[in-house]
């Protein structure tokens, strides 16, 4: 299955997008990850980008089209988009880029959370800079691979609420786009970490019976 996961900053989709891929075998591709990751490693075009992120602004789409177009044309199938598209420009480069290659989108996951609760997550987000495994609280160390826990820029109060503005004025008009497909699926993403990848292996017919 091609899916796209999609929602407000902080509704967990990176977190559900590391279950099932790990789960299902699913290539994970997190633009956010990529980006962060491509400005350590000081790629010019993504200490551009860094400019709008550091604000709570998106990319804007030219940027973002060129950083990661290459990896979109080589992902294979059975893939997980997180972050990707964010605007309806993108969402129709995307269709034109996927049309080419012959793979189609089978499920566009909606994570529908409030924003006082994705605020609240946000708020003690810790992510670990060595495996990228995502805590809600500063457990010192990464658990699952010793490596240091990290606070996002991105995570302060001011640029949250941010995000969030810029999530309902310029992706959340996404939901629609897709609704017509006929590919979204709204999942209720309030409950424990477990219950929500229940929700979704339900969505992709792994549900228990
Ligand atoms: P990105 O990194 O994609 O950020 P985001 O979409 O804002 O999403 P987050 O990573 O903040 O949240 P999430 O939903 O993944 O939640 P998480 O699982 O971490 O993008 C960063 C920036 O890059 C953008 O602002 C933009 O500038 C740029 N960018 C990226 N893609 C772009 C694009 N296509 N176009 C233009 N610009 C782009 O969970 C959050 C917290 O909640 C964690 O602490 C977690 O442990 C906790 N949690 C998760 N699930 C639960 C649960 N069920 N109960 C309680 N806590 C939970």
């Amino acid at each position: 299955m091609n899916l796209i996961f999609l929602g407000p900053p902080g509704a967990g989709k990176g977190t559900q997008a590391k279950v099932i891929s790990g789960e299902f075998g699913y290539t994970y591709m997190g633009t956010g990850d990529l980006l962060r990751s491509l400005v350590s490693k000081g790629d010019p075009l993504a200490l551009k980008a860094k400019e709008f992120m550091d604000k709570g602004e998106l990319v804007p789409d030219a940027l973002m089209v060129e950083i990661v177009s290459e990896q979109l044309v080589n992902l294979k199938k059975g893939f997980i988009l997180d972050g990707f598209p964010r605007t309806l420009e993108q969402a129709q480069i995307l269709e034109e880029m996927l049309k080419g290659i012959g793979v189609k989108i089978d499920h566009v996951i909606y994570f529908d959370l409030s924003d006082r609760e994705a605020e609240k997550r946000l708020s003690n987000r810790y992510q670990c800079k060595d495996c990228g495994n995502i805590y809600n609280s500063n457990l010192g160390q990464c658990p699952k691979c010793g490596g240091a826990l990290f606070r996002r820029k991105d995570d302060e109060p001011e640029t949250i609420r941010k995000r969030l503005e810029v999530y309902h004025r310029q992706t959340a008009p996404l939901l629609d786009f897709y609704e017509k497909k006929g590919i979204l699926r709204r999942v209720e993403a309030q409950g424990t970490v477990e219950e929500i990848s229940k929700r979704i292996r339900s969505i992709l017919g792994h549900g228990e019976n």
